[in-house]
């Protein structure tokens, strides 16, 4: 159990941020113990950074902050600054990852963004599905660990079976379905999920019975804090989709998502556009609500491919809160059509990118 002073200091610690970012060295994960008692606090900290200078002074911020706190006497702060992973060590470090963790998972697929609520556990719940209609074999994961939607997007309120130590998962609309809220009591409180999640993820990685997949679909917690990181660490990524919405700002925010997956050697895949335009539900009529291209234009800009656009129907909320996804609840619809489009472009690209590193191209 985690005494008063404990969670006082990680509460600290979440007003130091890393120099030039905007986000704290809790969420980028970089604090990997504390252990204070009777008015002494240790912290362990460990990033991997090519700016020792930087490590250095989140030392000092960290140390400042520590101090700052009542009745603490003594601080000590350790650091270990490693150098971040080359793209060969990252693909190379992916090998023996998946022979350990998920041996028989062909692809891992993350769905991020760089804001919440753009809908990307919709777009995720969406995309598993869709690629299991076209045959391949799928699983979704949910990693959110501040707002888990997988149970609801799907329906499944059990929690899962346990056969030996090994975690069988829910198989529904013909795919394999984890997620961390199956696992997570929802009064746990968020301070406590952060460091908890490395733990868990590899949990639902390496514990659960996921068989041979062709695809894995991980719905990532918003944003580009530390659960993000940890699961570019665990897991073998093949690249991440972004999802975004049509208004310019969304730029910014699809940026930040990009450069994160950059910083830690994990390919973007491409842009998915959500909630594009309007198709009325009476005539069918398409408005495009905001200004048409957002998305093209975004990926034109990032660099990266454009994977599709989901049109904003009032249906897919619906079908989310329902627990059945419209790509089921409406199979011949034009939202089912629109993730057709977008899971092809992601077998595509991720096929493409593949064939680019050919060493991680594991069968
Ligand atoms: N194309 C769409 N048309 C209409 N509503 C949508 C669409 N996509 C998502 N939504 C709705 O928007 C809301 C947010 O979606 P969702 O939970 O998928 O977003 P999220 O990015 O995963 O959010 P969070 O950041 O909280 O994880 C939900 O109510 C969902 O039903
Ligand atoms: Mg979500």
């Amino acid at each position: 159990m985690a005494t008063d002073l404990e969670t006082q200091a990680w509460e600290a610690l979440k007003g130091v941020k890393f120099p030039g970012m905007s986000r704290d060295i809790v969420s980028f994960g970089f604090v990997s113990r504390i252990k204070a008692c009777a008015g002494q606090v240790a912290v362990d900290l460990q990033m991997a950074t090519h700016n020792p200078a930087a490590a250095e002074k989140v030392k000092e911020a960290a140390e400042q902050a520590l101090r700052a706190l009542p009745d603490v006497e003594e601080v000590r702060v350790n650091i270990n600054v490693t150098r971040p992973a080359t793209r060969e060590e990252a693909a190379q470090k992916a090998i023996s990852q998946d022979s350990t963790l998920i041996p028989d998972v062909r692809h891992v697929v993350a769905v991020a963004s760089g804001k919440g609520g753009v809908g990307k556990s919709t777009v995720a719940a969406n995309l598993a599905v869709k690629l299991g209609q076209l045959g391949y074999k799928v699983g979704i994961l949910d990693a959110d660990i501040y707002g888990p939607s997988v149970p609801t997007m799907f329906g499944i309120t059990d929690k899962p079976r346990v056969d030996g130590n090994r975690i069988i998962p829910f198989e529904k609309y013909g795919i394999k379905v984890m997620s961390l809220g199956f696992i997570l009591e929802t009064d746990t409180p968020v301070i406590w999920r952060g460091p908890m999640v490395m733990r868990a993820i590899e949990q639902m990685l390496g514990d659960v019975e996921w068989g041979e997949l062709d695809y894995m679909i991980l719905d990532l917690p918003p944003g580009t804090g530390d659960a993000q990181l940890t699961v570019t660490q665990k897991v073998p990524l093949a690249g991440a989709v972004i999802v975004t919405t049509p208004q310019d700002v969304a730029l910014i925010d699809a940026r930040k998502g990009l450069a994160m997956f950059k910083k830690v050697n994990v390919p973007v895949i491409g842009i998915i556009e959500n909630m594009s335009s309007f198709v009325c539900p009476h005539c069918g009529e398409v408005t495009d609500i905001f200004k048409r291209g957002g998305g093209e234009r975004t990926a034109e800009i990032l660099q990266t491919a454009y994977l599709g656009a989901i049109p904003l129907d009032p249906e897919i909320v619906l079908g989310g809160d329902a627990g059945v996804p419209i790509v089921v609840a409406k199979p011949d619809g034009p939202h089912a059509e629109a993730f057709r489009k977008v899971g092809e472009a992601v077998v595509d690209e991720v096929a493409h990118q593949s064939e680019m590193k050919p060493k991680l191209s594991i069968v």
